[in-house]
This record gives C-alpha cells, structure tokens and sequence, in this order.
C-alpha cells in the first residue's frame, strides 16, 4: 500500500493492487491511513520510549492513556490489575487516577522488577497504593496471590501489557478474566502488532502472534465478555475511532457469569 499526501490539494491517494482512490485529507479514512503511517513510524523510532508519568518512564501512547483514564473515570475500579510494570510509570498513571478519585488502589506483576525501579516505585509519592508481585503472570502461584489481595464484591479492572504472544496473552485472560467485575474492562494492549509485521522492530508471526487475536479468540469462548470500543466520553467532531497501539484489545465483561 502506497499513500501519497498532498498538502496543497488537501487530498491523500491511497494505492493498493487494487487500484488508486482519492481520498479528502480531512475525512475520517485519511486520517486513520496516515494515523496508521505515523504509528507504524513511531514504533521504528521507539516514540513511546519518550514519555514519563509523575516521574516515571511510561511506555504507552498519549492518546492511549487519555483514553484509559476515561475508561477508569467510568468503571471507579476498587483493584486494578496491571501485568507488565517495567518502569513503573502506567501503575504510577493508574495509582495517581485512583487517588484523585477517592478509590482504588493497584496490583502490578512483572516476571522480574529491576532492583532501581522497585526501588524508585517504593520511594513514590503513589507507593501507598501500589503493590508488586514478582513472577510470571500466568503461572498458579502469581494468579493466587493476587486473587488473595481481592476482596470480595470488589470491582476489578485488568490491563494486559506484559509478554504479548497470542497463548499467552489467552492465558492471562483465563487466569485474570473472571476477576473482573460485570461493566468493567480487561484491556489486552499493543494489539498493533498485527498490523506492524514487516517493520523492522517486528517479528514475521506477528500478523497472527498478537494481543489481538487473542482478545478475539477469548470472547468467543466466553460469551460473558465482548470486544468493544467505548463510545468517547467527549466528541464535538466527525471522528469515531481511536488512534491507539490497543486496536481490538478492549475487552468488557456484560454478564455476571458464562453461560452453560
Ligand atoms: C512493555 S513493558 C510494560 C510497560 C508498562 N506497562 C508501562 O506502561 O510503562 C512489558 C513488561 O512485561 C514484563 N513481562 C514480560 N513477560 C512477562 C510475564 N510472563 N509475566 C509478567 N511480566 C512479564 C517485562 O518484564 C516488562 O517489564
């Protein structure tokens, strides 16, 4: 696929092997195409290495983290669980949230906390809302000490942001999915994998080794979940899809428990 963008006709021409179409520059579809160019080159330049949060290194999208903090202004979360702490910056963003709210509190896992960042996380101002566990988010041990720091009745959400293979993205979903409360969201993030295969930071399995099929493949067992795209809690524009490394990754629970 080809885009050829000319500023001085306002217009974008997208060429594939089907043929060429001219699109208006500011329509929804151009957007999203040269959205899609931008993303693809930010994730060769590392562009969301560049960000930090209260302190933090924070390795997400900004656009994305707006977007988050919506989702946690509506669900009002009591736990939320985040696998892959690195840094620490997104439990920082999600604790931060929390305190603001008046509610909440965070459980992050990662299979190895650097000494300097535990440190760095213990010594924050947030510290009093975060707890860490060390280990693989998907083996028993880990999944059963974070059930024992929920309490019952407790209103869980869970971002998924560790390893990001399709079997193990899954497994986290098994292991975490019947914690989360009915209206609240799991959040398999970096879904774009899918669409990165071929970059140069990218893997060739990609296509199909992604967050993203395996949040397709998790509701389809498990029809107490569905797959949506939150209507944005503000829109006075044309738009209605989000710019965001967590394409089909938006996961939300709308019955109490599976079906038979
Ligand atoms: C992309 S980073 C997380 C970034 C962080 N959420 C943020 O926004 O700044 C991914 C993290 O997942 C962790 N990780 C990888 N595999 C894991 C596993 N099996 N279980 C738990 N954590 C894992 C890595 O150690 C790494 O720190």
């Amino acid at each position: 696929m080809k885009l050829h963008i000319d500023l001085e006709h306002e217009t974008v021409e997208l060429e594939t092997p089907e043929g060429t179409r001219s699109l208006a520059l500011a329509s929804e579809e151009a957007f999203q195409l040269i959205s899609r160019a931008w993303l693809r080159a930010g994730w060769d330049l590392k562009h969301v290495y560049t960000f930090s949060w209260l302190g933090r290194p924070i390795i997400q999208l900004p656009e994305d983290l707006i977007r988050l903090q919506e989702w946690i202004y509506q669900v009002k979360p009591d736990v939320i669980i985040e696998i892959g702490i690195a840094h620490g910056g997104s439990l920082v963003f999600s604790a931060g949230l929390c305190r603001l709210i008046g509610r909440g509190r965070v459980i992050g896992i990662d299979i190895e906390i650097r000494p300097h960042n535990r440190l760095a996380i213990e010594a924050h101002e947030l510290a009093d809302l975060i707890t860490m566990i060390e280990g693989d988010s998907i083996a028993g041990g880990i999944v059963r000490q974070v059930r024992q720091l929920i309490h019952p009745g407790e209103r869980v959400m869970v971002f998924l942001d560790g390893c990001h293979t399709r079997d193990h993205v899954l497994a986290e979903l098994e292991a975490y999915g019947p914690l989360v409360a009915e209206g609240s969201y799991i959040i398999a993030m970096d879904g774009i994998m899918q669409d990165l295969a071929g970059a140069p930071r990218s893997e060739p399995d990609w296509n199909t080794n992604n967050p993203r099929q395996a949040a397709m493949d998790f509701v389809k067992l498990h029809s107490e979940f569905r797959l949506v795209e939150p209507p944005f809690a503000f829109n006075e524009s044309e738009l209605t899809t989000r710019i965001t490394y967590w394409p089909g990754g938006v996961i939300q629970r709308v019955a109490p428990a599976a079906e038979a």
